[in-house]
């Protein structure tokens, strides 16, 4: 889907994320050269979620949820449910650091990433650039570049 420029650089970051959440899922087949055992794979989420995922969170949370505020009934719900998420992926993601049990908790954060990014992509950044005018959602690509 055609996307704004305001919001193509919050667009490539999901792609990582749903790479993560593929190898992540139950019975995930090997992917390139990423890690195909399960300790490899925690160590990979881990250092995905320190490098990118916090400061992808962040811009939503801070800087697009704010801008783009208080427009429609419809796209609140979505930022609630955004920040739900992103408070039970990062619970999740720290249940990770624990070296015991976390086979279950990796399966949980494939299934919860891989839903969380499409709803973004295919709802919320859909409402986003359908609802706001040109003049705004060019605004908010500065805003997002900081
Ligand atoms: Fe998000
Ligand atoms: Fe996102």
């Amino acid at each position: 889907m055609k996307r704004y420029h305001s919001l193509v650089e919050l667009s490539k970051e999901h792609h990582d994320g749903l790479i993560l959440a593929q190898i992540l899922k139950k019975g995930a087949p090997a992917y390139r050269d990423l890690p195909a055992d399960a300790e490899g794979k925690r160590k990979y989420a881990l250092q995905l979620y320190q490098d990118n995922l916090v400061r992808h969170f962040y811009k939503e949370e801070k800087i697009l949820m704010p801008f783009c505020s208080g427009i429609s009934t419809e796209l609140d719900e979505l930022f609630q449910r955004m920040l739900e998420e992103h408070k039970q992926l990062e619970k999740l993601f720290n249940f990770l650091k624990d070296e015991n049990n976390y086979e279950n908790v990796m399966y949980e954060i494939g299934k919860l990433l891989d839903e969380h990014i499409r709803m973004e992509e295919r709802e919320l950044f859909e409402l986003i650039q359908n609802q706001m005018g040109e003049e705004k959602l060019s605004l908010l690509s500065h805003k997002l570049r900081g």
